[in-house]
Order: structure tokens, then C-alpha cells, then sequence
């Protein structure tokens, strides 16, 4: 045992060994240590984690694989007003103020993909983080200040990325259309191209979502729903932002492309006669395929659906029925009298999730959303435009990072500056 805890220690070094350029990069960070280790973790490039053993019932993890061509684009797109709450969202509502909008975004996420094709997972998940804490106002992409700790600084956000492409998309659309489009739309624009650039659905989104003045950790904690969740608990998350049951099986879907860490569902875990997995051999080998990851310390990375990473197809519910749901959440839809039939539906009809997915990211992108002449349109996507426009007591009251060297270890990927934006 102690040998092959050893060998297990000598192969990841040497693992380790070859990330060494990329952890070279953190230079600079004061937390290079622990910021090496979490670039580790998080690199874009999965396949550098060990693999679990090949043979198992079910091939874990699946290798990301390159996404499906995008599906044809829709010729009928709607237009005009999708009236919402407070004020109007609009399907045309940068056809003129900034005709590249579509376009930019488009390029921007298909260039993103081809250095990483985690990127569509990264990027959805990134809009559902924004929409479920205090709606979809960008405020996931405020950084911290020295008197006030941003969402994104929540542990419950420390593995959400791609912030670098939304700042990427920003950064063009400034100049081509200066203080036009806010970051809550590109959040949302970029998800939905990810979705169909991951060979997903098109989604049709309306527009003019402005930017929140304001972003505070506990509010991340209080509304994103926990993986140990059951139908019940979810649904209650759901309904707090106005979602429905129908909405948790539908955006639960959204895990047909992506991983999770092992910490995530490591609870599952246990002896086979009492496994929570409906496939015993699935949860077995997700086991083994943690546990040894945990002897070098290491929280691995497990793809969420247990058929590709990368394909934004129907997969996710192909697992889940054959009991192969990872997160207690995913598989809890399987199990529930209130979720399974829906589950099995999507299974069985790819058409049917899609059309529901393309419906239930609408509602999503619309949660609480800023309109007409709320909130402001940042310049920049990672810091509020003016001190004048500070309208609560607990709002941030200094604009500015800590310090243009500030850096935790969640920025140490886009050091050695450490300022502006992070991965
Ligand atoms: C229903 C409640 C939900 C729960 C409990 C949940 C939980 C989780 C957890 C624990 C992870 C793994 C995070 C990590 O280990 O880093 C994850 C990943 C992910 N989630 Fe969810 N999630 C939920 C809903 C959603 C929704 C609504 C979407 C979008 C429509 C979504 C999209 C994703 C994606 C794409 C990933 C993979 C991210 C990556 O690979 O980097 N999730 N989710």
C-alpha cells in the first residue's frame, strides 16, 4: 500500500512537473504557492489530472471532446419587446447602437473554445452564478474593494472562470461601440453562443440588461442551491427567483457539458450495500478515481455527464437514468415522483430538451434584471464606473482593486500584474 502510494506520488509530481510553465506564471503573486495549485487544478487543459482506471462500467472521466458544429442559426428570430418586471428587455436592442454585437461575441467565444473547450461550461455557468444572486446584473464580475468582499470572492464562486472572455468581449465592444453594451448582456449573449457553439441549441435572447452597482459575498452563499440538495430544496431555490420545477429539470441540464470537484459529491461515497448510486459499479470507480486523487491532496475533477464533457447534447439524461448522476442534486431529479418523468422525456427526445432549455434560459436571463436608466453600463466589466453613482449605505465606497498588486490565489492564472482581470 505504502508503494503504491508512493509510485501515485511520483507520477503526479512528474505530472505536476510538466504544468511547470503555466505555474511559472503566477510569478509575482504573492500566494504563488497555493495559486500554482488551484491553476492546477483549474487549467483549461483536464486531461493533465491522472485518469481513473479505463475498464469500469462507465468511462470515467469522458475526455472532453470537440464540440459539434453549431447548429444552423434560426432564420425567424423574434423581435421587439420581452417585457419583463420593471421594464422592457428587447430582441433588437442593440441593432443599431452596436450592429457587431452578435458578431463580436460570436468570435470571441469560438476563439475562447479553441484554446479551451471547457470554455461553453465555464461561460454558462458564469450567467446562472450571475442570475441567482441578485439577478442578472453582472455583479458576479465585481471585484472585491478594500472595504467589501464581491460575490465572485465567495468560495461558492472560487471555481467559476472565464472571466477573461467576457473581458475579452467587453474590450472590443468598447471600441467599436463605447458605453453601449452592458456586461449582464454580454454575461448573457456569451452564454447562449456557448451553449450553441457546444452544438446546443440557438437561443434567442432579448436585450438592454444594465449593470448593479453593488456585489457582496453572503449573497452568494444565501441563493445558489448546494449540491447535497433534494427536490424539495431545490425547487425552493428556484422559486426564489421566481423559477419553477420545470426550470430545475430543464437547467439542470446545463450539466450535460462540464465538472464538477470531487469535494462536490464526495458525501456520496461508501460502502457499495448502502451506495446512493443506482449504477454501484458508476459510484465505485467515481471513488476510486477520487480517493487517489485525495492521497496527493488533490480535489479532481469529474465530468458531470457521465457521456461527453464538451457536447451540449441530451447525455446528461441519458446518465442520470442509467443512475449515473454525480451531484446528489442531478440525481435526485432521477429518483423524485415529481421530476422523473421529465427526465425521461429528455432522455428519450434530445428536441424536447432543447426547446425547453431555450425557454428556461429566457427566464433565467431575465431574473431580476436592471432596465431603462438603473443601475449604469460599466466601462469595464470588474469595477463600477463613478463613485457617484454609490446610491446604497452598504455600497462599495472605493472603486479601485485593493491595490494594483493585490492578488489571492484565485488571480494567480492571469499574473504576474495580478490587477485587472482573472480568469
Ligand atoms: C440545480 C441546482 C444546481 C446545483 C446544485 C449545481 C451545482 C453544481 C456544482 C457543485 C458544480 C461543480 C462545481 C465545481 O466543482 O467546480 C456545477 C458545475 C456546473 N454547473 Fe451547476 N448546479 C446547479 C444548476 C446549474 C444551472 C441552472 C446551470 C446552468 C444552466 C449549471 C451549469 C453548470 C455547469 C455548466 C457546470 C460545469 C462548470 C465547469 O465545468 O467549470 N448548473 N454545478
Amino acid at each position: 500500500m505504502k508503494n503504491t502510494l508512493l509510485v501515485f506520488g511520483v507520477i503526479y509530481g512528474l505530472l505536476a512537473l510538466t504544468s511547470l510553465p503555466e505555474l511559472a506564471s503566477a510569478d509575482g503573486c504573492p500566494f504563488s504557492t497555493a495559486g500554482a495549485r488551484r491553476n492546477l487544478l483549474a487549467a483549461g487543459s483536464p486531461t493533465a489530472a491522472p485518469q481513473p482506471p479505463l475498464g469500469s462500467p462507465a468511462p470515467l472521466p469522458a475526455s472532453p471532446k470537440a464540440a459539434p458544429a453549431p447548429s444552423p442559426v434560426s432564420s425567424s428570430r423574434p423581435t421587439g419587446n420581452d417585457v419583463y418586471g420593471e421594464g422592457p428587455l428587447n430582441y433588437d436592442f442593440y441593432a443599431k447602437t452596436c450592429p457587431t454585437f452578435p458578431d463580436i461575441v460570436k468570435r470571441q467565444v469560438a476563439a475562447a473554445i479553441a484554446a479551451d473547450s471547457l470554455t461553453p461550461a465555464q461561460l454558462l455557468r458564469l450567467f446562472f452564478h450571475d442570475c441567482f444572486v441578485n439577478g442578472c446584473d453582472a455583479s458576479l464580475l465585481l471585484k472585491s474593494t478594500i472595504v467589501n468582499l464581491a460575490e465572485r470572492d465567495h468560495p461558492n464562486n472560487f471555481t467559476v472562470g472565464k472571466y477573461t472572455v467576457i473581458d475579452a468581449i467587453k474590450t472590443e465592444l468598447e471600441t467599436a461601440c463605447p458605453d453601449i453594451v452592458s456586461c449582464a448582456d454580454i454575461l448573457a449573449a456569451a452564454a447562449a453562443e456557448a451553449v450553441e457553439q457546444a452544438g446546443g441549441p440557438h437561443i434567442d435572447l432579448a436585450y438592454g440588461r444594465r449593470d448593479g452597482l453593488d456585489s457582496f459575498a453572503p449573497a452568494a452563499k444565501t441563493n445558489l442551491p448546494g449540491s447535497t440538495l433534494q427536490v424539495g430544496g431545490l425547487l425552493q431555490n428556484f422559486q426564489n427567483v421566481g423559477l419553477n420545477l420545470t426550470d430545475v429539470v430543464v437547467l439542470s441540464g446545463g450539466h450535460t457539458i462540464g465538472q464538477a470537484r470531487c469535494s462536490t459529491f464526495a458525501d456520496r461515497f461508501g460502502p457499495t450495500t448502502t451506495s446512493p448510486f443506482l449504477d454501484t459499479a458508476f459510484g465505485q470507480a467515481l471513488e476510486t478515481y477520487c480517493t487517489d486523487g485525495n492521497t496527493v491532496g488533490i480535489d479532481r475533477r469529474m465530468t458531470l455527464d457521465a457521456n461527453t464533457t464538451t457536447a451540449f447534447d441530451n447525455g446528461y439524461f441519458r446518465s442520470l437514468v442509467l443512475g449515473r448522476g454525480v451531484l446528489t442534486s442531478d440525481d435526485v431529479l432521477r429518483s423524485d415522483t415529481r421530476t422523473k418523468d421529465l427526465v425521461t422525456l429528455f432522455a428519450n427526445d434530445q428536441s424536447a430538451f432543447f426547446t425547453a432549455f431555450k425557454e428556461s434560459m429566457a427566464k433565467m436571463g431575465r431574473i431580476s434584471v436592471l432596465t431603462g436608466t438603473m443601475g449604469q453600463v460599466r466601462k469595464q466589466c470588474w469595477v463600477r464606473n463613478s463613485i457617484d453613482t454609490a446610491v446604497t449605505p452598504q455600497a462599495n465606497t472605493d472603486f479601485a482593486p485593493q491595490s494594483l498588486n493585490f492578488c489571492k490565489p484565485a488571480d494567480c492564472p492571469t499574473a504576474p500584474s495580478c490587477s485587472g482581470s482573472q480568469q
